[in-house]
């Protein structure tokens, strides 16, 4: 599991990012940080869009700009989300950002640490987030 340290540098992060989120329909603003195996933290936020359809979620829009610029071995993501009134309250990843983790990370092995804007978190697997997926191995 990501040490208290790792967890707690990149929570900092994802709160930082989710200052930058575009979210005037929800106003439910997310950060996401997400740790490369070599060390290197890419953050996402989360931008809706007039359409609705077309909105991004914070750990998506961090996988893909991580994964666009060439990376592909991940080790944890930490996601911070409120509503106005945050009161504490967590957020895990939805269904479609979990099943986008699961094509580029090993289910045990990457961790997700969700936070609340107090800095406070938990931790749990891939795996236990998304138990018996489908992913990239299904097709070999
Ligand atoms: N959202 C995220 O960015 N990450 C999550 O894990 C849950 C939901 C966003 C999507 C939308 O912009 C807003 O939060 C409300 O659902």
């Amino acid at each position: 599991m990501v040490d208290r340290e790792t967890a707690v540098r990149l929570i900092g992060k994802a709160l930082e990012a989710r200052e930058r989120a575009y979210a005037p329909y929800s106003r439910f603003r997310v950060g996401a940080a997400l740790l490369t195996e070599d060390g290197k933290i890419y953050t996402g936020c989360n931008i809706e869009n007039a359409a609705y359809g077309p909105s991004n979620c914070a750990e998506r829009t961090a996988f893909f700009k991580a994964v666009s610029e060439g990376e592909r071995s991940f080790r944890a993501i930490a996601v911070a989300g409120a509503g106005e009134d945050g009161n504490g309250k967590f957020a895990a990843p939805c269904g479609i950002c979990r099943q986008v983790m699961a094509e580029f990370c090993r289910p045990e092995e990457f961790d997700v640490v969700i936070a609340n804007e107090a800095g406070e978190y938990y931790v749990r697997t891939l795996g236990e987030l998304l138990p018996e997926g489908f992913g990239p191995e299904n097709l070999k």
